[in-house]
């Protein structure tokens, strides 16, 4: 701790029971609101919402998509302006089909896989505090959607002109945003994580690549079968169109004109997100690539970013992509993936820096990267800059940074930097919690106000208070044998992360995971998302993917209506700081 000064307590709220209830619970002292369901016109003049499902593609593109992931909360305004009205950013991970249609997926048209694109992607809204404390979402010229669709454009290494990138359509469209990311220029980062289950083919004779192969990318996706409506997604008709996906997409909230513009030099992988600090003007970005045995990286931008920005250059296409290797002795190394450098050259089949970073699995497998659970979130505490990673489940990979194999339950591990500098090739890292329930795994050191598994969202609020979001899939939430049954639904807990306490804050609905949060600048407020309230699954002795209300008809309750993921604002009735 920096300062010599004793700090106040962290943590001051009860922690709140686990729970398997259809609710969305908080500390006794708070309360919450439900805002932009999907589905809500993102200017309150546009279409409304249809609870049957009816809404056109043309009237998603107005309205809030489909499981709310990553958000930011851009102020509007200085001071306490600044904390009652502002944009909200967020994710649109994926989409339910079943949901989404009324009549479901079962027929496959062109409007079909159109609506299912629009309800991807970003949404911009401008919020607004009401005198009487409740948010609201308002006319605004900067609402915006960002969608499956959107014309977008290329930069860095693997420009837009990269024969890679050459497909049918104009460049367009960004899927399966999962976490986000900001930047100090006050532009929002939304992430493509599994971006290769939306491709397919009908096409006997087509074959992955070795390095589709890598990405997951095989002729029957993830089933979303969109390539039977639209040869967009046919890997044998436009085998460019794929490598548009896999980026970081910067989008600027205050121009809703402006292109978003996928940032190559970041590398191609599945994002889970994208954390962005500066150290001495450089500008440092770290992402996890989630995906069982696959790895975390760091971007760092060469020179000062401020005289990028005055030169009319991105700071993000200038730099190095590292990627970590964890020793068993509590070291780390951060390996550049650089053309020409160890392996990575042109006799060992990289052509050139494109090449690498279209592959930038391959590329991180040949420099000797360590395999991990399954990277998801990483977050720095703003008073150490020690920076800290959810590592959600896993095979385990018999290293000491993964120490269970298997890894139901999932860790955070945190790391510093040598010398404090987030642009250092070296670092040393720790274990900071070990998840789960010590009833099945002695291991664990949590208390039963603490217990929690799949750790996946994580952010540090200005206090240094560490907000852990839990995403148990429902598969494994079934599962007793696996330790889950006591964990209940998901949930967001808070940590000190000076004295490694851990206190449940809130539980969601059923079937639903914790995703993205954010907070406006006097932390009075905050906002999380709920993802896939219903999803079908067993956990609750209703096997009935045909109808989600019988799991969860969170939010509305309506009979007639069906579950929709949302955004949930949370204050305190006396006003004060979010889990102070
Ligand atoms: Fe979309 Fe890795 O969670
Ligand atoms: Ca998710
Ligand atoms: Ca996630
Ligand atoms: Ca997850």
């Amino acid at each position: 701790w920096q300062g010599g000064v004793r700090p106040r307590r962290l943590l001051g709220f009860s922690p709140v029971p686990t729970s398997d209830a259809d609710d969305f619970t908080v500390p006794e002292g708070y309360e919450t609101q439900v805002l932009i369901p999907w589905g809500t016109p993102i200017r309150p003049s546009g279409p409304q919402w249809r609870k049957d499902g009816s809404n056109s593609a043309a009237e998603q593109a107005e309205q809030i998509g489909m499981n709310h992931d990553g958000m930011h909360f851009f102020p509007l305004g200085n001071g306490p302006a600044g904390s009652r009205r502002g944009l909200l950013v967020l994710n649109h991970e994926y989409v339910d089909q079943d949901l989404l249609f009324p009549d479901g997926p079962e027929e496959m048209t062109a409007e079909k896989v159109r609506k299912a694109l629009a309800a991807h992607g970003v949404s911009v809204v401008e919020v607004e505090q009401r005198g009487d404390g409740q948010w609201q979402v308002v006319e605004s010229p900067r609402a915006r959607r960002v969608t499956g669709s959107t014309p977008v454009t290329f930069s860095g290494p693997v420009g837009p002109d990269h024969p890679a990138l050459a497909a049918a359509n104009e460049p367009m469209g960004t899927l399966n945003n999962c976490s986000s990311g900001y930047t100090p220029w006050g532009t929002y980062l939304a992430c493509e994580e599994n971006w290769n289950g939306y491709f397919g083919t009908e096409d006997p004779d087509w074959e992955p690549t070795p390095a589709q192969a890598r990405y997951g990318i095989s002729a029957s996706g993830f089933g979303y079968r969109w390539h039977e409506a639209d040869p967009r997604f046919d890997l044998a008709a436009d085998p460019g169109e794929i490598n548009r996906f896999g980026w970081i997409v910067e989008i600027d909230p205050r121009n809703p004109d402006a292109k978003p513009v996928k940032r190559t030099a970041l590398g191609r992988f599945k994002h889970e997100g994208c954390t962005v600090t500066e150290s001495r003007g450089h500008v440092v970005a770290y992402s996890g690539d989630d995906q069982d045995g696959d790895y975390i990286y760091k971007f760092v931008g060469k020179g000062n970013w401020r005289v990028h920005r005055a030169l009319g250059r991105s700071p993000l296409d200038h730099g190095t992509l590292y990627v970590a290797r964890f020793d068993d002795d509590g070291s780390g190394t951060w390996l550049p993936l650089e053309h020409g450098t160890g392996p990575l050259t042109t006799a060992n089949g990289f052509a050139d820096q494109a090449d690498v970073l279209l592959r930038t699995r391959e590329a991180a497998d040949a420099v000797g990267a360590t395999r991990m659970d399954r990277p998801e979130w990483i977050a720095i505490n703003p008073k150490t800059g020690d920076v800290y990673c959810t590592l959600t489940n896993g095979s385990g990979w018999d290293n000491a940074v993964n120490p269970r194999t298997p890894n139901p339950y999932g860790h955070i591990i945190s790391w510093t930097e040598e010398g404090g500098r987030h642009t250092a090739t070296s670092f040393s890292w720790d274990i900071f919690v070990l998840a789960g329930d010590p009833a099945y795994d002695e291991q664990v050191d949590l208390p039963q106000s603490g217990i929690f598994g799949s750790p996946d969202g994580l952010a540090f609020d200005g206090d240094g208070r560490m907000w852990i979001q839990t995403d148990v899939s429902n598969s494994a939430q079934n599962l007793a044998q696996r330790g889950y049954d006591n964990i209940g639904n998901n949930q967001m807990l808070a940590a000190d992360p000076r004295t490694g306490e851990i206190r449940r804050f809130l539980t969601g609905p059923r079937g639903a995971e914790i995703s993205g949060v954010t907070f406006t600048p006097d932390q009075r407020t905050m906002f999380v998302n709920v993802q896939h309230p219903g999803e079908a699954t067993t956990a609750w002795g209703t096997p009935s993917p045909e109808d989600p209300r019988a799991v969860s008809n969170w939010p509305d309750f309506d009979p007639d209506g069906r579950p929709r993921s949302a955004t949930v604002v949370i204050r305190r009735t006396d006003g004060g700081v979010i889990g102070a």
